[in-house]
């Protein structure tokens, strides 16, 4: 079964306090997207990708030799909705993956991959949570501690099979909803399973500017 990857990369980023779009800011010499990238190709399963470039950057050379690129749109889930749109026709399989998640292994997107093949029409990485989470109301009152063992803290590469995604979005536009978190809550939202496998802690998200020192860090304990 084909499988393909959409790689996002067209969010601002502004939490990251830098001038350029996110995925564009360097680590280890390269942009975070370029990471990104190349563990999706390195990835066995994965066959295809797209990636979704913020305006301006499609020609980046961070981008090339990628088989599609496709504009951003003003959410995430936009830029997913247009990179599926992309896809090649036998694509029966997809991955969605957060170029912000730059260090994320191949064998994460292989782990990920596997799972839909052996069944799951929707499945998410997810690790352990290490703070204790609570709901706040909007006076700063906590409102509920959830039980943390039974949280997960969710990463990308999520992957779905292709005919669920689009139909997940689609029902999204229905309701008027813009601005998913992620992926697979479109898919709950139509009322199917999503199926949590084993997340890996380089799969972490740069967000902040600290976590570009751990991805810095991260780089340099990979090439030592
Ligand atoms: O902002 P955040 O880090 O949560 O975004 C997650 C991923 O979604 C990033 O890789 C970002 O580039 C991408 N994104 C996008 N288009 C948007 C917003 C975010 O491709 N409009």
């Amino acid at each position: 079964m084909s499988v393909a990857c959409i790689v996002v990369a067209a969010g601002r980023g502004e939490r990251l306090g830098e001038q350029r779009p996110k995925a564009f800011v360097e680590v280890g010499g390269r942009p975070l997207v370029w990471h990104a990238l190349r563990a999706a190709s390195d990835a066995t399963r994965v066959s295809h990708v797209v990636v979704v470039a913020p305006d301006g950057f499609a020609g980046d050379p961070a981008l090339a030799g990628v088989a599609a690129v496709v504009p951003g749109g003003a959410t995430r889930q936009h830029s997913v909705a247009n990179g599926l749109a992309a896809l090649p026709d036998d694509t029966e399989i997809v991955l969605v993956h957060d170029a912000a998640r730059c260090l994320a292994p191949p064998a994460l997107f292989d782990a990920v991959a596997g799972a839909v093949l052996s069944g799951h029409d929707a499945v998410v990485p997810g690790v352990p949570v290490v703070d204790t989470l609570k709901a706040v109301d909007g006076a700063g009152r906590v409102t509920a501690t959830p039980d943390r063992t039974e949280l997960r803290a969710i990463q990308t590469p999520q992957g779905f099979r292709r005919a669920v995604l689009e139909r997940a979005h689609l029902a999204a536009v229905e309701r008027g909803d813009t601005d998913a978190p992620d992926d697979g809550a479109l898919v709950e939202r139509l009322g199917l399973p999503v199926h949590v496998v084993a997340g890996d802690a380089d799969a972490f998200k740069v967000t902040r500017p600290l976590d570009l020192l751990l991805a810095a860090a991260v780089l340099s304990r990979r090439s030592a």
